[in-house]
């Protein structure tokens, strides 16, 4: 092999080991439970996206897919979420970059739970009846989309 070839490959090395240590670094002890739990709400997102758009008829109303969406949302919202809030994965600790969690969500526990709660209750109603047309929908989805706010207002810090 050429000098400048030997050259290139140690270059080529220093390049990856220091992309992986930047990796390594960004990479805090809890974010299989932060993306775990951010998946959850991308998915409780991606279902009342579809079925607020109907509700504010951006989009035509589909009592198939408004029953379909209402059914995910149910299913996420009831996900069991005991391992996916562990200490110390909350905004204000070194190390969690990607969380918008903020830390009274462990300082006043079980509060939270309280809102988690009201979710679920609204999911419940609005289950049976997002398949029974536009007005039975558009009467359910006020709660529902209050029970997201409600919680965010405490408990999520804003986007930087
Ligand atoms: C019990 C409290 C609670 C409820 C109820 C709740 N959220 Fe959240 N949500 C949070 C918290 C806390 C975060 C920040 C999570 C993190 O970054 O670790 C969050 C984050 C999110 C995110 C950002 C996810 C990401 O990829 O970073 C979306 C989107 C979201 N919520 C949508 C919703 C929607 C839609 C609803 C209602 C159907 C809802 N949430 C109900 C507490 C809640």
């Amino acid at each position: 092999m050429t000098k400048l070839k030997l050259l290139s490959i140690a270059g080529l090395t220093s390049a990856v080991l220091a992309i992986s240590a930047v990796a390594f670094a960004a990479d805090g002890p809890h974010d299989k439970a932060i993306k775990a739990r951010q998946a959850m709400f991308q998915s409780y997102s991606f279902n009342i996206e579809i079925l607020g758009a109907m509700a504010k008829e951006k989009r035509p109303y589909d009592a198939e897919v408004a029953a379909e969406a209402a059914n995910n949302l149910s299913a996420a919202a009831n996900f069991g979420q005991s391992q996916m809030w562990p200490q110390g994965s909350d905004n204000a600790t070194e190390g969690n970059a990607r969380t918008r969690a903020l830390p009274a969500i462990w300082e006043t526990f079980p509060a939270i739970t309280d809102k988690g709660e009201a979710l679920k209750t609204a999911v419940a109603a609005l289950v049976p009846v997002a398949g029974n047309g536009l007005g039975a929908l558009q009467s359910a989805m006020n709660d529902v989309g209050a029970s997201c706010k409600g919680c965010h207002d405490d408990y999520r810090a804003e986007k930087k």
